[in-house]
């Protein structure tokens, strides 16, 4: 198959969240299954350019009254064909000259009409280049306008056996783009099967539920890898786990100024928003100190007064528990790979959770999820003391700690067995994070149900059902 995703994020050049991750590392799972897969991208000014091999300017188009650039490059082994439009954007207070040379990916008031020109002038590249294209992969708000363009208007020529696949990473953000897209492509997926069986009733998904399917996201093995990773001390394996991650931990600790003695280190690596549990987090923290436990949260937050918060929490941490905690509020790829490696347990109180990738890589560096059980952190942890069955029924080992209630004392049923087991069962628990490490929450399997549901929209009329 050859399949083209149009999205605003790919890891590493252009990552906000897991959108990011699941572009590149879906797109590269399939190429390895032996389909041509290619990404088209906005050209951004804060591309990460470092990862990009070969770029170059190949060709440009006009559309919508711009001049639009294409340069092609290579990321992680993928084509990328980035659009650069040459029109600005006048909406004040940011004013730019050119489109995507805002310094940001999202957080201008004009991101909607911003990406809406992208996906228009991506299809109208395909559309130009004659290039052969069986399935076009939109992801989330913003690159939903894919799905409607599509079948108004490029259900001809070289794009006449062309299908499209949307896919919903986050119902939260841009509910009327998604449902319009839902209603135009020809398959739809979310990021999990919990999450698919939670927002089935919303309005904008249950008109289409006969095209709507939940496959769980996976991991890059090679970009997520204890034993290859730049950004650790010491490469590890299940058999030197605990050597690995002793190393880590102590590299952490010395970096960030933390005690260096006998007790566990609770790890927090997520973008700081209402999704993600903010009183829980905090709890959290002050919970894991009580135990004598030590914590770093690495975290930023988009809005202004919640970062003033936790920059305030900082402060007041500082002082009252220095060697203790820190708050790391910032994005830092290399550092977050220290955390995980370097931490006992990975703390992810969500409210919702569409899939969630944080818990699947603590589970490759052999630190043990501690989560609300909602959405995909349901699907991929099995609580080590209530869901062996569960577990057993995929096939899998119970893999960590996991609450329901969304308040203090849920959370507390659950990290209070973490910290336990750590302290009281040394044994057992060293053995967890082995067993842990040993499971497969790649893309592997994932994959697959992607390119089966990639050949079930090739057989769809070109015309969507509703
Ligand atoms: P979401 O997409 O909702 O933010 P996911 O769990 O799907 O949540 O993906 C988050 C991704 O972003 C993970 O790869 C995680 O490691 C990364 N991440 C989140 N916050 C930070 C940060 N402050 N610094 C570095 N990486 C981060
Ligand atoms: C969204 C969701 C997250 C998911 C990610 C990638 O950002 O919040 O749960 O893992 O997309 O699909």
């Amino acid at each position: 198959l050859d399949i083209i995703h149009i999205a605003v994020e790919m890891a590493p050049i252009a990552k906000v969240g897991g959108l990011g991750d699941v572009v590149t590392s879906l797109a590269r799972a399939v190429q390895e299954s032996g389909h041509n897969t290619e990404i088209i991208l906005p050209k951004y000014d804060c591309l990460n350019y470092k990862y990009i091999q070969d770029l170059q300017e190949v060709q440009a188009f006009h559309f919508g009254g711009s001049k639009v650039r294409v340069w092609n490059g290579k990321v992680e082994g993928l084509t990328v064909h980035f659009l650069e439009p040459e029109n600005g954007c006048n909406e004040q207070p940011f004013p730019v000259h050119r489109m995507f040379w805002a310094g940001c990916i999202y957080g201008r008031r004009d991101d909607g009409a911003r990406f809406g020109f992208f996906c228009h002038s991506a299809l109208e590249f395909l559309r130009q280049s004659g290039k052969h294209v069986d399935i076009i992969h939109c992801h989330d708000w913003s690159s939903a306008p894919v799905a409607w363009l599509f079948n108004e208007g490029y259900r001809l020529n070289n794009m006449h056996d062309s299908r499209i696949v949307f896919s919903i990473h986050n119902l939260e953000f841009g509910a009327p783009l998604i449902g319009r897209a839902m209603a135009n492509a020809h398959m739809a997926t979310t990021v999990s099967p919990t999450y698919a069986a939670e927002v089935a009733g919303n309005g904008v998904i249950a008109p289409h539920l006969h095209k709507f399917h939940g496959i769980r996201n996976g991991i890059d093995p090679e970009i997520w890898d204890p034993y290859t990773d730049p950004f650790i001390p010491v490469a590890y394996t299940t058999e030197s786990v605990t050597e690995g991650k002793r190393a880590a931990k102590e590299e952490l600790r010395r970096r960030l100024g933390l005690r260096q003695d006998d007790r566990p280190m609770l790890g927090i690596i997520t973008r700081l928003t209402a999704q993600k549990g903010i009183a829980l987090i905090k709890h959290g923290i002050y919970r894991t100190l009580e135990r004598g436990g030590q914590v770093v949260l690495l975290g930023s937050a988009p809005d202004p007064r919640v970062q003033n918060e936790f920059v305030n929490l900082s402060n007041q941490l500082n002082q009252s528990h220095g060697d203790m905690a820190r708050l790391c509020l910032s994005y830092d790829e290399p550092l977050s790979h220290l955390i995980y490696a370097g931490s006992d347990f990975i703390l992810i109180p969500s409210i919702f959770e569409p899939c969630g990738l944080t818990q699947l890589t603590a589970m490759r560096y052999g630190a043990i999820p501690v989560v609300r059980k909602t959405g995909g952190l349901n699907d991929t942890v099995f609580d080590v003391d209530h869901d062996k069955e569960r577990a057993r029924a995929q096939g899998l080992a119970v893999n960590g700690f996991s609450f329901e209630a969304p308040d203090a004392a849920g959370l507390d049923y659950a990290l209070n067995r973490a910290i336990s087991a750590w302290y009281e069962a040394r044994d057992w628990f060293q053995d967890l994070c082995k067993q842990v490490m040993q499971q497969d929450w790649t893309w592997n399997r994932p994959a697959l149900d992607y390119i089966e549901l990639y050949y079930g929209a090739k057989k769809k009329p070109s015309t969507p059902s509703k």
